[in-house]
C-alpha cells in the first residue's frame, strides 16, 4: 500500500470514529454509530497491515495473530451475557494496558533506531510514560474486573495514610523518571513499572461498591491514554488519534459519572476517592427497622389497573431475569389501558453506563416514554404506582436521609414519594453497595418476592 493511500485511510478510519462516537451518543443513532465503528476500525486494521512499514515476512505472524484474538473475540461476544459485560469489558482495557507496557519495553530493547539528543529524550520519555500508563491501566483493570464478577471483595481497601503513600509512589516514579531519562536504564523502568503496577491495585481496592460506576469509566479513559502512548511510540498518528479520542471521551464520561454519584472529579483522578474523599471510612449508616409489607403478583396487577400514572424504574434484578421483554408487554397493555406508564433511568443503574436503557431498546420500549432521573423526580408526588424491578442502590433513601450513609449525597430516584412504590426482588438481599435499604420499610411501599420475570409474567397475566 502506498503511502498516501495509508494517510487517506487513516484519515477516514478517523472521521468514522468521531462519527461514532457522535452516533454513540443516542440510542436512535447508536446502531448506525456502532457501524461507523466497525467499518472504521476496519479500515484501520488493514491499512496497518498492509501499510508500508509491515515487511512480508512479517504478515503470517499478524494473520496468525489476527485469527486468534478474532477467534477469542468472536467466542466472548457469542457466550458473555449482557450482565457480564462490564467485567469483559474490564477485562479488555487490561489487555490495552498490557499492551501498551509490552510496545513499551519492547521500544526499550529494540537496539535497530539509534536517536541522539532531542529525539532521544523525547523517545525515552514515550516508553517511560507508556509503560506508566500501560501498567495502571493494566493491574487496575486486573482488580476492578474481580471486583465486578464478585472474585474480590467489593468492600473498599483503605489502608492507613493511602494518600501519603500515594503521594510518595508518584514522587520516587518522577525521581526515577530523571534518572531514565539520563540514561538509568532497566532498573529505572523496572523499579517505575512495579510502582505503577502496585498504584493500579491499590487505586481500584480503595473504592468502594457503590463507586464503581467512576473506576470503569475512569479505566476506560486510562486505556485511551494507554492506547495513545503507544501511538507515539509506534509513531502510528492513527493510534494516537484513536487512544485520544477513547481517553477523552471516557474522562467525559468519568465526569458525568461523578455527577451522577455526587462524588468529586478531581478527587477521583488522584485516585482518592471510595469514601466520599475522606481519609475515614464511611458507616454503614443506621440499619433500618420495622416490618415489610409483601404483595401478590395480583395485587400488582390490581394496583396497575387502578392507577392513572406508572413509573416504572429497572435495575441490575431486570438484566439478570432478562425481564426487559415481559416489562415491555406490561407496558404496552398498561398503555392501551390509558394508563400513563414512563420508566426512570438512573445513570448508574445495572453495571455499565446505559445498561437499562440498552435493554428496554431492545424490548423496543419506546424512547420517548424512557426519562433521565432529573427528568423523572419531580413527577413522583403525582404518581400512582412505582415499580422498582430489580433496582436496589439507586433508589435507597438513606442517600438523603441518613448522612453516616456510605452513599449519603448521591442522588437517587425518589420512589418513596409516589404514592404507592412496589419492589420486586428475591429477598431482603442488599445491592451491589452492600447496605440495607430503608425504602422497604416505608409503609407505602410493598414487596414483590421472586424472580422479577416470572413475577411480571404473573403480573401480566393477571392483567390480561
Ligand atoms: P443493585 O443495587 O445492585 O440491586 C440489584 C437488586 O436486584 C439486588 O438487590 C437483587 O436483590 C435484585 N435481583 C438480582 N437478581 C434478581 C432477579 N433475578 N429478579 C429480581 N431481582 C433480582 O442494582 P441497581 O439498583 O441497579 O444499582 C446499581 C449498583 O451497581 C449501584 O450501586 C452502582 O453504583 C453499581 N455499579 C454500577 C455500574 C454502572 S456503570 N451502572 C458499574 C458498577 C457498579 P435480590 O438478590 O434480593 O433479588
Amino acid at each position: 500500500m502506498s503511502a498516501s493511500l495509508s494517510t487517506v485511510s487513516y484519515i477516514g478510519a478517523t472521521i468514522l470514529f468521531i462519527l461514532s462516537l457522535g452516533g454513540l451518543s443516542n440510542p436512535e443513532t447508536s446502531r448506525r454509530g456502532n457501524l461507523y465503528g466497525i467499518i472504521g476500525m476496519t479500515i484501520a486494521v488493514l491499512a496497518t497491515v498492509f501499510g508500508t512499514r509491515v515487511s512480508l515476512a512479517g504478515l503470517p505472524y499478524i494473520v496468525v495473530a489476527m485469527l486468534i484474538g478474532g477467534s477469542v473475540g468472536l467466542y466472548a461476544a457469542r457466550t458473555v451475557r449482557m450482565t457480564q459485560m462490564p467485567e469483559l469489558v474490564a477485562l479488555m482495557h487490561s489487555l490495552v494496558g498490557l499492551a501498551a507496557c509490552l510496545v513499551g519495553f519492547a521500544s526499550f530493547a529494540d537496539t535497530s533506531l539509534v536517536f541522539t539528543g532531542a529525539e532521544r529524550t523525547v523517545h525515552d520519555l514515550e516508553i517511560y510514560i507508556g509503560i506508566l500508563i500501560g501498567a495502571v491501566t493494566f493491574s487496575g483493570s486486573l482488580i476492578a474486573f474481580g471486583k465486578l464478577s464478585g472474585k474480590i471483595n467489593g468492600k473498599p481497601l483503605l489502608l492507613p495514610a493511602r494518600h501519603w503513600l500515594n503521594l510518595a509512589g508518584l514522587l520516587v516514579v518522577i525521581l526515577f523518571g530523571a534518572r531514565f531519562l539520563q540514561g538509568g536504564g532497566e532498573t529505572a523502568l523496572a523499579v517505575m513499572a512495579v510502582l505503577a503496577l502496585a498504584f493500579g491495585v491499590h487505586m481500584v481496592m480503595a473504592i468502594g461498591g457503590a463507586d464503581m460506576p467512576v473506576v470503569v469509566s475512569m479505566l476506560n479513559s486510562y486505556s485511551g491514554w494507554a492506547a495513545a502512548a503507544t501511538g507515539f511510540m509506534l509513531n502510528n498518528d492513527l493510534l494516537i488519534v484513536t487512544g485520544a479520542l477513547v481517553g477523552s471521551s471516557g474522562a467525559i464520561l468519568s465526569y458525568i459519572m461523578c455527577r451522577a454519584m455526587n462524588r468529586n472529579f478531581i478527587a477521583v483522578i488522584a485516585g482518592g476517592f471510595g469514601s466520599g474523599g475522606g481519609a475515614v471510612p464511611a458507616a454503614d449508616g443506621a440499619a433500618p427497622a420495622g416490618e415489610v409489607t409483601p404483595i401478590s403478583a395480583a395485587e400488582t396487577a390490581e394496583l396497575l389497573r387502578g392507577a392513572q400514572s406508572v413509573v416504572i424504574v429497572p435495575g441490575y434484578g431486570m438484566a439478570v431475569a432478562q425481564a426487559q421483554h415481559t416489562v415491555y408487554e406490561i407496558t404496552r397493555l398498561l398503555r392501551e389501558k390509558g394508563v400513563k406508564v414512563r420508566f426512570g433511568i438512573h445513570p448508574v443503574a445495572g453495571r455499565m453506563p446505559g445498561h437499562m436503557n440498552v435493554l428496554l431498546a431492545e424490548a423496543k420500549v419506546p424512547y420517548d416514554i424512557v426519562l433521565e432521573m432529573d427528568e423523572i423526580n419531580g413527577d413522583f408526588p403525582t404518581t400512582d404506582v412505582a415499580m422498582v424491578i430489580g433496582a436496589n442502590d439507586i433508589v435507597n433513601p438513606a442517600a438523603e436521609e441518613d448522612p453516616a450513609s456510605p452513599i449519603a449525597g448521591m442522588p437517587v430516584l425518589q420512589v418513596w414519594k409516589a404514592r404507592t412504590s412496589i419492589v420486586m426482588k428475591r429477598s431482603m438481599a442488599s445491592g451491589y453497595a452492600g447496605i440495607a435499604n430503608p425504602l422497604f420499610y416505608k409503609e407505602n411501599n410493598r414487596m414483590l418476592f421472586g424472580d422479577a420475570r416470572k413475577m411480571l409474567e404473573e403480573v401480566l397475566s393477571a392483567l390480561k
